[in-house]
């Protein structure tokens, strides 16, 4: 190898070298879900940058909804009237890979579920018409981990308190499996997931 083909290959296994580890150090280690050591469910903090798999407008829960206690964000409304909610829901981009290769939801998933207000009147006065996300009024989570503290089902089902002095989130303690899983794991259309309520999963390009 001549002199100037020699540092040639040198600056550029450099390059590579150090864009290897560049990219080792940019890329996250995965989102898994983490507990703190009392077994609550710590908040995911960037799931605003997740896969963003659906928007839904006030969605009623017809089955027993009125028994069960119900995330903040379930409110009793009809959509088009003032108490409209929008449902946000994210997965992390890791099972989403995966969703879209298998059709299955690997373990560990997470699902999150932002939960606005839908409100008409801008401080601007532009809007003459349409609903856009105020006020948010609930975070909930849900959680494929076989290997969770305490065990059980394949999911479990969290609500982040909204703490309205500081507006720091909480970790969450799993809710009884009467609460929320009995019902996904009865009428949503995929592994306990809404996939049916979805585009992202319902109909992936
Ligand atoms: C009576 C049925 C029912 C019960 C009980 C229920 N849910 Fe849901 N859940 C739904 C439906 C329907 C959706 C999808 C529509 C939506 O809300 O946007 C959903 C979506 C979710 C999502 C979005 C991710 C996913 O799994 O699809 C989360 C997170 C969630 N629920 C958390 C909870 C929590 C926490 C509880 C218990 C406190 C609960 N749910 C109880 C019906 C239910």
């Amino acid at each position: 190898m001549s002199h100037t083909r020699r540092c040639l290959f040198l600056t550029f296994a450099t390059a590579g070298v150090i864009g290897v580890f560049t990219l080792a150090a940019d890329s996250p280690a995965g989102h898994r879900p983490r507990y703190t050591n009392d077994g609550l469910l710590e908040v995911p903090r960037d799931f605003r940058s997740w896969v963003f798999v659906g928007a839904n407008l006030s969605p009623q829960y017809r089955s027993k909804a009125a028994q069960t206690k119900q995330p903040a964000g379930e409110l009793e409304t009809k959509p088009g009237t003032k108490n409209d909610t929008f449902h946000n829901i994210y997965i992390n981009p890791e099972s989403y890979a995966v969703f879209l290769r298998t059709g299955t939801f690997p373990d560990p998933t997470m699902l999150v579920m932002e939960v606005f207000r839908a409100e008409d009147k801008d401080s601007g006065g532009v809007l003459a018409g349409g609903q856009f996300e105020g006020k948010r009024i609930s975070l909930d989570a849900a959680v494929k981990d076989r290997n969770r503290p305490g065990g059980g089902v394949p999911w479990a089902y969290y609500s982040f308190d909204l703490d309205k002095e500081s507006k720091a989130l909480r970790p969450a303690e799993a809710f009884p499996d009467a609460s929320c899983y009995d019902c996904h794991l009865k009428h949503a259309s995929k592994d306990n997931v809404w996939v049916q309520f979805y585009p992202a999963l319902r109909d992936p390009n």
